[in-house]
C-alpha cells in the first residue's frame, strides 16, 4: 500500500493540506497517510525544522504531500533554524532538482486576473525551475569589507551537470506539449547563465522537434503579463523559477491556484508536491486560504508518483467544475472558507 508522508507546516499549511487529504482519501484508494511536523512547528516540536524522523519520514514515503512553512516568530533565528531550512534540506536530501510548476487559466476564472480576460485567455504554461542549485544552495555568509562595512555575500553557480538535467525536464515536457521551449537566464550579465544558456543549445541538438528559444528574465517578466498564452514551457534556474511561477500565478488568477511537483527524476521516482505558496501569516487560522493549490497538488502526486493518471484527472475536473459552477474563495473573489471550497471540489469528485 503506497504511503504519503502528509507534512502540513505552518500558518495555511495545515488548513490547505487538509483539504487536499479529504480529497485523495475520497477517492477509493488504498493509501497509508503519516504526518509528521514541519518547518516553524517542526522547530516547536523538537528545536529543529526538519526533525530527524519527518525526514526520515519523506524519505520512506512513496510521496510527500507538503502543505508551506514560514512564520513570523522564527525570522530572527540563525537561518539553519528557521522554517524555510526544512525545505531546502528536503529538497537537497530526497534530490529534488526538478520542479514543475504549471499556471493555467481555469475556465471561469478569465475575470480573477488583474490582467484583461483577453491578455489571459488560453493561459496554459509550465514553468520548470531547477530546485537544488544557484544562488540558494552556494556559499552564503556575513563578512566585513577593506573599508570596515558589513557585506552579505550568496555564491551563484550551476556545473553544467546540473544545467543538462533540468534542461532534458524542460524539452521531454515541452515535447509532451505543443512543442516550445523558453529557456530564461540573464547570460548578458552572469556567468553562470552564460554556462546555462550554453548547455541548453547543446542538449537542443537531441530535440530537433522542440522549438528553443532564449530569453533574458528581466525580458521574461515583462512578456509573462504582455502575452502569457504565448509560453508553453518555460525552463530556468531556482532564483528566477521562484519570481517568475509568482508572478504567473496571477495570470491564472491567484498564487492559490499554482500547484507544483519536485521531483528527483524525469519520470518514476519518488516526489513532493505541494502549493507554490507560502505559509500566509496574514489570513493563517481564518480559513480563508484557497485549498485549490493544494488539492491540485495531490492530483500531481497520484500522476508522477503513483501512476494513477485517472486519479488525478478526476481531481482536476471537479475542481474545474466547481470553479465553473462558482466556487470561489476570497482571493478569486468569491466568499467560500478553505473548508467550503474543500467541500464544493468534492461533491464534483462523486
Ligand atoms: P505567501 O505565498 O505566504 O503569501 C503571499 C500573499 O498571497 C499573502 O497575501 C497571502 O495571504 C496570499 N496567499 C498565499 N496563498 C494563498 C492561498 N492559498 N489562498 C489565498 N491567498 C493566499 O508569501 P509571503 O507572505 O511572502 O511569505 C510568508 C511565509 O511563507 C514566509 O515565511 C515565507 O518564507 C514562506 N513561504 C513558504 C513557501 C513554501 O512553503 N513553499 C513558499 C513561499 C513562501
Ligand atoms: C517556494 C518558496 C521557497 C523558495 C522558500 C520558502 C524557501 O518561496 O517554494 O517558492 O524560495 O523556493
Ligand atoms: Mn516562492
Amino acid at each position: 500500500m503506497p504511503l504519503i508522508a502528509v507534512l502540513p507546516g505552518d500558518g495555511i499549511g495545515p488548513e490547505v493540506t487538509t483539504q487536499a487529504r479529504r480529497v485523495l482519501e475520497a477517492l477509493g484508494l488504498d493509501l497509508q497517510f503519516e504526518e509528521a511536523p514541519v518547518g516553524g512547528a517542526g522547530y516547536l516540536a523538537s528545536g529543529r525544522p526538519l526533525p530527524p524522523e519527518t525526514l526520515a519520514l519523506a524519505k520512506r514515503a512513496d510521496a510527500v504531500l507538503f502543505g508551506a512553512i514560514g512564520d513570523p516568530r522564527f525570522e530572527g533565528l540563525e537561518r539553519r533554524l528557521r522554517p524555510e531550512a526544512a525545505l531546502l534540506g528536503l529538497r537537497r536530501e530526497l534530490g529534488l532538482f526538478a520542479n514543475i510548476r504549471p499556471a493555467t487559466l481555469f475556465p471561469g476564472l478569465e475575470d480573477a486576473s488583474p490582467l484583461k480576460p483577453e491578455v489571459v485567455a488560453g493561459l496554459d504554461i509550465v514553468i520548470v525551475r531547477e530546485l537544488t542549485g544557484d544562488v540558494y544552495f552556494g556559499e552564503k555568509g556575513r563578512r566585513s569589507t577593506h573599508e570596515g562595512l558589513r557585506q552579505g555575500y550568496d555564491w551563484m553557480g550551476y556545473d553544467e551537470a546540473e544545467v543538462e538535467r533540468i534542461a532534458i525536464v524542460g524539452f521531454e515536457m515541452a515535447r509532451r506539449r505543443r512543442g516550445k521551449l523558453c529557456s530564461v537566464d540573464k547570460a548578458n550579465v552572469l556567468e553562470t547563465s552564460q554556462l546555462w544558456r550554453d548547455v541548453v543549445g547543446e542538449v537542443a541538438a537531441q530535440y530537433p522537434d522542440v522549438e528553443l528559444t532564449h530569453m533574458y528574465v528581466d525580458n521574461a517578466a515583462m512578456q509573462l503579463v504582455r502575452r502569457p498564452a504565448d509560453f508553453d514551457v518555460i525552463v530556468t534556474g531556482n532564483l528566477f523559477g521562484d519570481v517568475l511561477s509568482d508572478q504567473a500565478s496571477m495570470c491564472a488568477g491567484s498564487i492559490g491556484m499554482l500547484p507544483s511537483a519536485s521531483l528527483s527524476a524525469w519520470s518514476g521516482a519518488n516526489g513532493m508536491y505541494e502549493p507554490i505558496h507560502g505559509s500566509a501569516p496574514d489570513i493563517a487560522g481564518q480559513g480563508r486560504a484557497n485549498p485549490c493549490a493544494a488539492i491540485l497538488s495531490s492530483a500531481m502526486l497520484l500522476r508522477h508518483s503513483l501512476g494513477e493518471d485517472a486519479c488525478a484527472a478526476r481531481i482536476e475536473n471537479a475542481v474545474a467544475k466547481a470553479l465553473v459552477a462558482g466556487a470561489r474563495t476570497a482571493d478569486l473573489g468569491g466568499s467560500l472558507t478553505t473548508g467550503q471550497m474543500g467541500d464544493a471540489v468534492l461533491r464534483e469528485l462523486k
